[in-house]
């Protein structure tokens, strides 16, 4: 019974060291060694071979090695084998740290003022308090949840929305479709955190711009598919939006010339608001193996018909 760990090899080999300490009885093979393939049981992936069951007949649990899993064919994993994603502190507490980051920095207007200091322009924008602008979180899972209770100390107004509705103090909780537009409109920073899935792929469009405050501004790290980028860009243009903190693309890397690379209201970075920490991460799968190996429900188990 053997763990195949198929993802970038650098983190692969921190892994092996980690589990040869930890679990010194679990034979470890970082792709693409497999060992026997036939003794594979459990796969931890970004992205997984073509051909899963053929490569490993007889695997029993797949893990992400992220928090989400919109790389992974759904409809192509056999229905008996589970797809679990990563749930560890340090992917939590990374993404909260970026996101506040992202959330002062619009808040501060520190993209005007990178424009400014190319320029050698010194302009002062009136100072707001946090107190006066609302900060909102698309997705309120186990980084929306991290990331607003990150942001509590600075005195934002904060508000979230889900699809089943939520109760977090300090927080204005929305659920579903039908609240979307009440939260929208308190939006003054808006943040999407979340899955990449069928009814989520282009959320981020000009219809929600439209129901933001104007001048808003927009953190994106979900996923590139979330965002309609035309619409971003018609929304910058107009003012409708004053400024985007973009870490997700579609595609990664962004193709040479595209106009996120160089737009004056653009802070983009290549998909590092979070990591997996592999410390924490052979942690949090060792914990589920038990959880597997006791017949429990595995944290972060992936509910197919929703998509994450
Ligand atoms: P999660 O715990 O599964 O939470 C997802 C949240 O989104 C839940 O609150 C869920 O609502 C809500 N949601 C999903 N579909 C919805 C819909 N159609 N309408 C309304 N709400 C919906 O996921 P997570 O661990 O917080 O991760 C979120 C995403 O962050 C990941 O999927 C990944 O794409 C992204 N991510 C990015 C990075 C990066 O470095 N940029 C790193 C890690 C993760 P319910 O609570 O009602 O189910
Ligand atoms: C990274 O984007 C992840 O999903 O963990």
């Amino acid at each position: 019974m053997s763990l195949v760990y198929k993802a970038d090899p650098a983190r692969g080999a921190e892994w092996a060291a980690l589990l040869a300490a930890k679990r010194p009885d679990l034979p470890f093979h970082v792709w693409p060694d497999t060992g026997d393939a036939a003794a594979v049981r459990f796969l931890a992936a970004w992205v997984p071979p073509a051909d899963l069951m053929g490569t490993f007949p007889n695997l029993e649990v797949l893990f992400s090695v992220g928090a989400g899993v919109d790389q992974f064919d759904l409809s192509a994993l056999p229905p008996q084998v589970p797809l679990v994603r990563m749930v560890e502190p340090g992917i939590i507490d990374a993404m909260a740290e970026y996101a506040t980051m992202s959330v002062l920095a619009l808040h501060r207007d520190l993209p005007a003022y990178l424009v400014q200091q190319r320029e050698e322009r010194w302009k002062q924008i009136r100072v707001r308090t946090a107190a006066s602008r609302g900060v909102g979180v698309l997705g309120l899972g186990e980084l929306g949840q991290a990331v607003l209770a990150r942001l509590a100390p600075f005195g934002f107004r904060l508000s979230g929305w889900s699809r089943s509705r939520k109760a977090i103090p300090g927080v204005a909780c929305h659920a579903g479709a039908a609240e979307l537009p009440a939260f929208l409109a308190g939006c003054d920073i808006l943040v999407c955190l979340l899955p990449l899935t069928a009814e989520t792929r282009g959320f981020l469009h000009a219809g929600l711009f439209a129901q933001l405050p104007p001048g808003a501004g927009l953190v994106n790290v979900g996923r590139g598919g979330h965002l309609v980028q035309q619409d971003l860009l018609a929304a910058l243009d107009s003012g409708r939006l004053s400024a985007a903190v973009l870490d997700v693309a579609e595609p990664e890397p962004l193709p040479a010339g595209h106009p996120f690379w160089r737009h004056p209201r653009i802070l983009l970075t290549p998909h590092i608001a979070s990591q997996t920490q592999p410390e924490t991460a052979v942690e949090a799968l060792l914990a589920n193996l038990d959880r597997h190996a006791r017949g429990e429900r595995m944290l972060g188990l992936v509910d197919r018909a929703r998509g994450y």
